[in-house]
């Protein structure tokens, strides 16, 4: 059994196979927190609770005289609020009689088998493989009226620990929420680095590692997304833990909204990690009998290095969060119109487009913005999702048949949550986007957003999007989102309520792909914002590929998609070969180097392929190729960033390795040259040490414990910007 209570020492003990999480009831009935890290026995952790005076800690009224009992510095689940605790704390509220205390006391637990489901949003579920034990441990405050139900799910051969909150107002009044966080975690120390994503458009999840200092380090987002600028999955890792070894921690939020991270280190050195909704703007009127759940945080923690923590995630995202089928299953190499056409198209220039990709082996082709309303720029027509005819003379359908005709399969492009003011849509519902009365709205991209807290607006996006997938034979839809959010009011929510409006927008966005993404379980669903401006976990579980970045320059890529890696699966970032020099930097590199750095991840196009020559597209027809040879390891293989582009000026390298260890690909490009250069080598990882391992194209057979720890030397002749990848395969008997 992964979850125990011990009724003596009045611990719940939590288990995976290499991590233990110790909790326990105080005499007081707080729920402290005693331990999580590696594994060990179900022994007895008091002696860990050293109670202390301590000036200006108050003590409960329940603790009588004992003035060395304070939450002020005791280690705790889920941090009540007004009651003796400083900190950073997991729940704000406004109680009936306008008193700001929440003091949860432990009144009821139970264990039982399975993972618990959120009912309105996404969360991981156990597959058919997984043990998965559930304990709910009730912490009520009877004055306040308010129960809150701390959620454990804990999947014991995955390394992981879900956890959410479920608040319930049990009262007679309506109570304010202002913060409700998914999960608080304290620790006793505090030596650790913080590493977190952080961005920009066109530059996302750049890698940040800082020690964890005094005071409160937060990261989060208040777009209404979960933003380019930081990302809702951080690590803790131990000083000097690298990708073989050292302490690690993963917290992923799966949410797609507003969120918050932070971490505190308060005045004995102890840290605090605190991770949810955002409360900035946030405030939820809860009326009596009325429920909130906060999104689900997926925990997880090795011993053994920061590709082990990614394995970890990489593995249980593609396992038990993504609901597409064709998570593990091969996508078509497509082509997108984007940067071959931008807004400039008609169907003549697109079949030409199409055509000449056939002849690169591309399988999609997939049309991006420009086809609907009068859209010839971004100023117009989002909202009015039928074809312009001027452009396409013989409608989506008309393409779609052409294109299938070519070999081809067809992908569209929406932005589904967006409305131009120059629309139909928004002439016959101007009150359908988020507007404060009296206030014009603030504009982004020229476009306001459609108010996704209301149910007409959700219906009519449903309905809009499934009637427009029975339009024309479409089997990708790229799902768009281009800008931040604003102007947070509802017409359709009362005064007390406004500060639900960016939550209830992000369960109306997972109620609408409730309904159109998992009723469409054979189109794929590309998710999208301005590249990565929403790549998160809500997002991965509707859709199974996201595009990564607006930046299609490998160089720049290499960082971005190193990034990414950390905790979300390769097989979940779409990546694309664009023309040079490249349209947002600028720079120049050669179609191979771009094509290795397409390859890390779902392969793909987005260039004019009628302009180019003979030779490049022979280029291109045998990088689809040699994508083909090892997709399944993108699909399905372990990732290894073999070095970092922040610390290794010289060559960026990664790996994936199938499973069983039998074959391996390595993929590497020099990022800085200097003449007569040092020897460098390239060190796989990932593979069996006694095994030989052929290099592919050579006839050179190598150890797997040489090829690990004495490498492969990166060939002289290489300038930079130049890449190599080559495949190991696992040869039988003996080497020769
Ligand atoms: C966003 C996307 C791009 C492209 C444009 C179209 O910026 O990230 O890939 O689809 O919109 O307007």
């Amino acid at each position: 059994m992964s979850i125990t209570y011990n009724q003596t020492a009045k611990t719940f003990f939590l288990k995976t196979k290499n991590s233990s999480y110790v909790m326990k009831i105080s005499d007081f009935d707080n729920l402290l927190h005693l331990y999580y890290g590696a594994p060990i026995p179900d022994e007895n952790l008091d002696y860990l609770i050293q109670l202390q005076d301590r000036g200006f800690s108050p003590n409960p009224f329940e603790a009588g005289n004992n003035r060395s009992f304070s939450l002020d510095f005791l280690p705790q689940e889920f941090s009540t609020n007004e009651n003796g605790d400083y900190r950073s704390s997991s729940i704000e509220v406004q109680n009936p009689d306008g008193s700001r205390t929440f003091s949860g006391k432990v009144t009821e637990y139970h264990i039982e088998e399975g993972k618990h489901l959120l009912e309105t949003m996404p969360s991981l579920r156990a597959g058919s493989e997984d043990t998965v034990h559930t304990l709910t441990i009730r912490l009520t405050d009877e004055a306040a009226g308010l129960c809150a139900d701390l959620i454990y799910s804990v999947f014991e051969e995955k390394d992981v620990i879900t956890r959410s909150v479920l608040l319930t107002n049990s009262g007679s009044a309506p109570v304010k929420v202002g913060r409700l966080m998914s999960a608080t975690l304290d620790f006793m120390d505090s030596d650790y680095d913080l590493i977190y994503f952080a961005g920009r458009h066109t530059m996302e999840r750049e890698e940040i590692r800082i020690p964890v200092e005094r005071g409160i380090h937060s990261i989060g987002s208040t777009r209404g997304t979960s933003s380019h600028q930081y990302n809702p999955s951080v690590i803790l890792c131990t000083k000097g833990a690298d990708e073989d070894q050292g302490k690690c921690y993963g917290f992923s939020l799966i949410y797609s909204g507003n969120f918050l991270i932070e971490a505190e280190k308060d005045q004995y050195s102890q840290l605090r990690l605190n991770a949810g909704i955002n409360p900035k703007g946030f405030s939820y009127a809860l009326a009596p009998g009325e429920s909130l759940e906060a999104p689900e945080m997926v925990l997880a923690f090795t011993c053994r290095g920061l590709t082990a923590l990614s394995h970890i995630y990489h593995d249980v995202y593609r396992e038990n969060l993504c609901r597409s089928p064709y998570v593990k299953r091969p996508r078509p190499v497509l082509i997108n119109s984007w940067e071959a056409a931008y807004f400039d198209f008609d169907e003549e220039k697109l079949l030409n487009i199409a055509k000449n990709a056939a002849q690169m082996g591309v399988e999609l082709f997939v049309l991006d913005d420009g086809w609907f309303g009068k859209r010839n720029n971004d100023s117009s027509s989002l909202g009015d999702w039928t074809v312009n005819r001027a452009k396409l003379k013989h409608g989506l359908k008309g393409l779609s048949d052409q294109i299938h005709n070519m070999g081809l399969s067809f992908g569209l492009w929406i932005e589904p949550e967006m409305v131009s003011e120059d629309s139909d849509l928004y002439r016959a519902h101007p009150d359908w986007c988020l507007r404060v009365p009296g206030r014009p709205a603030v504009r982004g991209r020229y476009q306001l957003v459609l108010d996704l807290s209301r149910p007409d607006v959700c219906r009519y996006l449903a309905d809009t999007i499934n009637h427009l997938l029975s339009e024309a034979r479409i089997e990708y839809i790229k799902w768009d989102m281009n800008r931040s959010l604003s102007d947070a009011w509802s017409g359709m929510l009362d005064r007390n309520s406004q500060g639900e409006v960016y939550h209830k927008y992000i369960l109306g966005l997972y109620r609408i792909m409730d309904e159109v993404i998992l009723t469409h379980p054979d189109v794929i669903f590309c998710g999208c914002s301005g590249g990565g401006g929403r790549y998160d976990p809500g997002m991965y579980y509707y859709q199974p590929q996201i595009w990564c970045s607006d930046n299609t320059d490998a160089i720049s890529r290499l960082k971005i998609q190193y990034g990414t890696s950390f905790i979300y699966p390769m097989s979940a970032l779409e990546s694309h070969v664009s023309i040079c020099p490249n349209h947002q930097t600028g720079r120049t590199v050669s179609l191979k180097t771009r094509g290795i750095v397409a390859m890390d991840g779902i392969f793909g196009y987005e260039l004019d392929s009628t302009r180019l020559s003979e030779d490049e597209k022979a280029q291109c027809r045998a990088q689809v190729q040699a994508y083909k040879r090892f997709e399944d390891l993108i699909l399905t293989g372990d990732y290894y960033r073999l070095t970092s582009p922040y610390t290794n000026p010289f060559f960026t390298a990664w790996q994936y390795v199938s499973k069983d260890k039998r074959r391996a690909v390595v993929s590497l490009v020099l990022t800085d040259k200097e003449s007569n250069d040092a020897q460098r080598f390239v060190k796989p990882r990932g593979l069996l040490a006694d095994a030989f391992y052929q290099v592919d194209g050579t006839d050179r057979v190598l150890s797997g414990s040489l090829l690990m720890n004495a490498g492969i030397p990166i060939p002289f002749e290489l300038k930079e910007y130049e890449g190599i990848q080559f495949g190991l395969t696992l040869l039988e008997g003996e080497p020769r």
